[in-house]
Order: C-alpha cells, then structure tokens, then sequence
C-alpha cells in the first residue's frame, strides 16, 4: 500500500485502506477501483491522503494507532459527554461530569493502555477518517497524542489520566460559541475570532465547577492557548506560570490541527507538522516535549513515497518504535531515477542517509 494525495489520484486507482467514518462505517471499501466522481467526493471532503493498492508495495503492513473498538467507544464517549453539556440547562450542568467521568477515565485508561503498549510509532494517518464534526476527532487525537508525550515522559499512571481526561476537554468550551461562526472555514473577522478564543475561559468556567474532577482538568482548558513567550490567550501568561499538563496539550493541540483532514485547506505530513512545533521550540512550546514527541510519532509513515540524500527514491515500509525518523525505505528507483529491481534499506543502520523530501504526489 502506498500514500497518495487525494488531489494526484486518477480513476481506476485501487483503494488500498478503508475510509470511514467516525463511527466505524466504511465509507469506501478497501479494493474499490475509484471513479472520477469517487475522488472528487474524497478532495471536496477534506480528506488530503488515502492508501492505495501499488504493485511495488503491496505487502507494506500499515499499523493502526488504537483499536477500532476503542476508537469507537472512545468517540461516542466524547460526543455524548459534549452533547449533553449542550443539551442540558445551565443548572444541570454540574451534574452532568459525575455521570461522565467514570465512562471517560475507563476511555482514557483504555488508550493509555493501547498507547503504551503499542509495537510501531503512533501514526495516525494510518486511519482515515471522515468526520462531520471535527471537535469529537480532534479531542480524541488530542488526547492520544498527549498519551504519547506523557508515557514517553514516563510520569506516574494517575498523572497520565489526568492529562487524558484534560485533553478530552481541553475543548469543551466550545460547546458555548455558536457553531456558525466555529464552522466557518475562513475570513473570521476580528470578532468572531476573539469570540472563538473564550472556548478556553468558559471551558474553565465549566469545569472547574465540576467537583468529581481535578482542577487541573480545568486548567487544561484555561491554558492549551498559552505560549511560553506569553503570545498566547486567554491571559498570554509565560512559561513558567502554564501549568505542565497544558503544556503538554497544546503540543499535542498544535500538531493535530495542522496535521488533520479539514475542508478548506490540506492537511500537513508528519514532518511538516513537526517542522512547525519545532519552529516554535524555543518561544513557544516546551522543547522537551516537541521531542518527547518526535520520539513517539511516525515522522514518515509507512506508504510515504521519500527521496533520500543520495536522491534514491523509495517508499517507506516499517518503523522503528524508538527511531520514528529513521524507518526502513523499500528503494524503487536509484539515484538516476531509474527503475530499480527493489531492495531494502534500514536508516536505522544507515546513518549517513538521509530523507531529503517527501512526494505529495506518486512519483
Ligand atoms: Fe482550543
């Protein structure tokens, strides 16, 4: 299987992994030869990447991040829990956590549990997905990848499901803003956009009235927009004063933002997305963490089409858990560009190699 842009696919092009939707059902199977109609829907939805059959790749293993089980379940408890805080008057609303927070914390312990023992780096183009309400997805991604940066930080069980619990809702206060001015794709003016950023305080306003839940959790909503420069909102405080957990978030909050399926503009690679942290390594964002991160994420994931130093090109088929930037590449084509009968050759052991670029399109 290999990784294709949506936008470079051409009709006939063999499906290679299911696209689903966020409940599980397949939206298109895995074997379907595309139509051009077919990859219209796929680019109009937003959906930047798929896996494709390939004669060259077809034994290429693509590893999922969390079981579907689990993903199922992990959603639902996301979406129920923001529904009924949406549903429910104001006055209910503080009771609304003592029912939810047991459902959450055994969602998050069963993540943490898939996280931690997991054999491959997290890669989670790995699923595709569609989803009509991006909040649910990106609350769950949020929260696996905060996992991630905590497990690999090696901090205590309870602390890591107080971070999974606070990554679930580190949004929550967005069920308070109208969804008009949050579903806009672009052009907020600067209203709507100072609208938007009081998810944080009235996310912290909720929660921190909710007893059965650790203020930290709280916290988590009030802070992920913080930077450690003080740039950030709702109160643009500096590094020393953010709590460490939000810290934590706002890694995990700013990688699934631009690394994500959205409508109105494509989504990044692992790469880019880890280009843009690191960007803000010393200003922003917390380097230990950026590369707590880098250590667990799939920096090229399996079925990217790569280009190495020597400009040989190949295709990436199988991680290292603890090298994420340094898989094995399957070479296609040599440092010429001619075919080549392929052969294997692992960066983990191969260090003078490097990968200069990745291909958007099938090369
Ligand atoms: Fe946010």
């Amino acid at each position: 299987m290999r990784l294709a842009n949506t936008k470079s696919l051409i009709p006939g092009t063999i499906v290679g992994q299911a696209v689903r939707n966020e409940n599980g059902s397949v939206l298109i199977q895995r074997g379907l030869s595309l139509t051009g109609k077919m990859i219209n829907r796929l680019v109009q939805q937003g959906i930047t990447y798929i896996y494709i059959e390939d004669d060259l790749t077809s034994d290429i293993h693509i590893p999922t991040v969390i079981s579907e089980t689990t993903r199922i379940d992990a959603t639902n408890t996301i979406r129920d829990t923001f529904t009924s805080i949406r549903q429910q008057g104001f006055a209910n609303r503080s009771f609304i956590m003592e029912k939810k927070n047991g459902q959450m914390t055994s969602v998050v312990e069963r993540l943490l549990d898939e996280v931690m023992n997991r054999d491959d780096a997290l890669s989670l183009l790995a699923d595709v997905f569609v989803t009509d309400d991006y909040i649910f997805q990106h609350s769950l991604n949020v929260t696996i990848y905060a996992l991630a940066i905590g497990t690999e930080l090696k901090l205590s069980k309870e602390k890591l499901v107080q971070i999974g619990v606070g990554s679930m809702l580190h949004d929550v206060g967005k069920i308070f803003i109208d969804p008009k001015i949050l579903k806009k794709p672009s052009g907020l003016s600067d209203v709507e956009y100072e609208t938007i950023k009081n998810h944080t305080q009235y996310g912290y306003d909720f929660l921190r009235k909710q007893h059965n839940l650790p203020l930290v959790v709280a916290h988590c909503a009030l802070q992920h927009h913080e930077r450690l420069d003080g740039t950030g909102y709702p109160r643009g405080i500096k590094g020393e004063d953010m709590h460490a957990y939000a810290k934590i978030i706002a890694v995990a909050d700013v990688f699934d933002a631009v690394t994500s399926n959205r409508s109105y503009r494509e989504a990044m690679l692992p790469h880019e997305g880890l280009e843009i942290l690191y960007a803000g390594a010393v200003n922003l964002f917390d380097k230990e963490l950026v590369e707590a991160f880098k250590r667990s994420v799939a920096v090229y994931p399996n079925g990217l089409t790569v280009e190495l130093s020597d400009n040989r090109l190949g295709v990436v088929v199988k991680q290292h858990k603890h090298l994420c930037d340094r898989p094995v590449i399957r070479i296609i084509k040599d440092s010429t560009q001619q075919d080549v009968i392929p052969y294997e050759i692992d960066l983990s052991t191969s260090l003078s190699i490097t990968v200069k670029s990745c291909f958007h399109q099938i090369a």
